[in-house]
């Protein structure tokens, strides 16, 4: 199981880290991942300034905007699904 942990804290609540949320939880039913990825929301992260905050498996990913956040999921999650 990948743990895939996205900041839903205020700032990054208002940089669209709920799209983010969308679009990885729509992935995940497209391809059947639901019993390979636990997709968590979490309270402010610390790294307020560098984008969305999230973690896959507890290390951080930077960059991450609404707009990339399909990129991410294929870069960053799905590579990990695959090692487990
Ligand atoms: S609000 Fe997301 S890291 Fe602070």
């Amino acid at each position: 199981m990948v743990e895939v942990t996205v900041c839903v804290g205020s700032s990054c609540h208002m940089k669209g880290s709920y799209q983010v949320i969308q679009t990885f939880q729509q992935i995940i039913k497209e391809r059947g991942l639901e019993n390979k990825v636990a997709l968590k929301a979490s309270f402010c992260m610390g790294r307020c300034l560098t984008g969305i905050s999230m973690a896959v498996d507890g290390e951080p990913i930077e960059h991450v905007g609404f707009a990339n956040a399909a990129d991410v999921f294929y870069e960053h999650v799905l590579p990990k699904i695959e090692e487990d």
